[in-house]
């Protein structure tokens, strides 16, 4: 009997490597940017037993490249050493286990290994595992893989959403790391709260339409699914705020896993996001996401969306010393008709309302790109975007390096990998410490 197809997460460069690999010395095409000095990491999913039921539950493998002195200093690839990966522990459900796949950041000196359905797990530069932080005891829910640290205060506002009660709270950690702050935030329902956005002086949730459902729970699978009676809703709370000071507007419903920025402009917060129009409905075919951006009013709350560019993107983001505050370029991977076809990079200027492309050539996958700057006082888009590229026809990878304010030129730099690299999630740079 013929087997069925394997699912698309567990085949061509989605599919898991088999190896934790430590190169040293990489060979380099072009020159490593002597300013770049730090680790490039990025997490994904890759399940270690080779298959798991969805691409969003497969264990977390960080993929780093150290740069020094002009130098590919070495690529690691580690399993994030969570309780799941380690013995077996349930996925979701046991706060200090779960897969740790989605992002990984670094707030006050911890480098932490993000999902959105457990702690953080702190790893080291060399991405071994330290393992399970909870904020020394005061964390008591999930942690979404999408905090933002507010380049000003150096706070991290984060947020858990559950699909028990509290279905929705918020987080605010001091520049220092200690957790000051927790507030239930009431929402009608639970949903599937991927990320937020902070502005200089308010934090915007999205309570939007996929909801919990039991039974697709019951059968194994992502328990979500698109809803038409729930509606879909901002909600803009004074950074350090509480329930009470959250202002709830309404928009027209969509889904949206990742914002750009948001930023306070006049009497307005301004978001800008890749939207989907609508995302897992049952039995309908998987539709694409596009820049948006939403401008809510403060005082009328009247809201006013407008699509920015209609390019098919996931992906965003931007210089993140802009968190919070006016963008005006953002950088995205752009999406191709099937998944894994994507060969191109945008940049958006919004100033000018123009969208540049950088293609990779066929065979050539570019994921999310991050954004390091030429120097701390550098202007905005002054800096280097990096991403892992896979190229189908060597299957292997490359770390690429691109000016930013070349977006379309030549990469500056092309490091060879010793494996491919996963498609995955989210990853950072972490410059090396003084
Ligand atoms: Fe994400």
């Amino acid at each position: 009997m013929d087997q069925p197809a394997p699912p698309f997460h567990l085949q061509g460069n989605f599919a898991p490597v088999q190896q934790e690999i430590t190169a040293l010395d990489l060979s380099v095409q072009g020159d490593v940017p002597a300013a770049l000095r730090g680790l490039y990491v990025r997490n994904g999913p890759n399940p270690h037993t080779g298959t798991s039921p969805h691409w969003f539950l497969g264990d977390g493998m960080l993929h780093g490249v150290a740069l020094r002195d002009g130098r590919a200093l070495w690529y690691r690839n580690r399993y994030v050493r969570t309780r799941t990966f380690l013995e077996g522990a349930p996925v979701i459900g046991d706060l200090t286990a779960g897969v740790a796949n989605t992002h990984v950041i670094e707030h006050a000196g911890r480098v932490l290994a993000l999902v959105e359905t457990s702690f953080p797990t702190e790893v080291t530069r060399e991405l071994d595992t330290i393992g399970c932080y909870d904020y020394g005891g005061r964390l008591s829910t999930r942690m979404t893989a999408h905090p933002k640290r507010c380049p000003t205060t150096g706070e991290l506002h984060f947020f858990a959403y559950s699909w028990l009660p509290p279905y929705l709270t918020y987080h605010r950690a001091d520049a220092d790391g200690r957790l000051v702050q927790s507030e239930v935030i009431e929402v009608p329902g639970p949903t599937m709260m991927h990320d937020f956005a902070i502005t200089e002086r308010h934090v915007v949730f999205m309570d939007l339409p996929i909801v919990f459902d039991v039974e697709l729970a019951m059968s194994g699978t992502m328990p979500y699914r698109w809803s038409d009676d729930y509606g879909a809703r901002l909600g803009i709370m004074p950074r350090g705020g509480h329930d009470a000071d959250v202002r709830w507007v309404e928009i027209a419903p969509c889904y949206v896993f990742h914002p750009l920025n948001a930023y306070e402009d006049g009497g307005a917060v301004v978001m800008d996001v890749v939207r989907y129009p609508e995302l897992w409905r049952p039995g309908a075919p998987s539709r694409t996401a596009s820049l948006h951006r939403w401008r809510v009013e403060l005082g009328t709350w009247r809201v006013r969306e407008e699509a920015l560019d209609d390019r098919a993107s996931e992906f965003p983001r931007i210089d993140e010393r802009l968190t919070g505050r006016a963008h005006r370029y953002g950088y995205a991977v752009e999406r191709g008709g099937d998944r894994g076809a994507e060969t191109s990079l945008l940049k958006y200027d919004l100033h000018r309302g123009v969208t540049t492309i950088h293609d990779f050539g066929a065979g050539r996958a570019p994921s999310e790109p991050v954004f390091v700057p030429a120097s701390p006082t550098a202007v905005e888009d002054d800096g280097w975007l990096l991403t892992y590229v896979y190229d189908a026809a060597r299957d292997s990878s490359d770390l690429v390096i691109l000016r930013a304010d070349d977006f379309t030129g030549k990469p500056v730099t092309t490091v060879a990998l010793p494996q491919r690299v996963p498609f995955g999630f989210h990853g950072s740079w972490l410059p090396e410490r003084a």
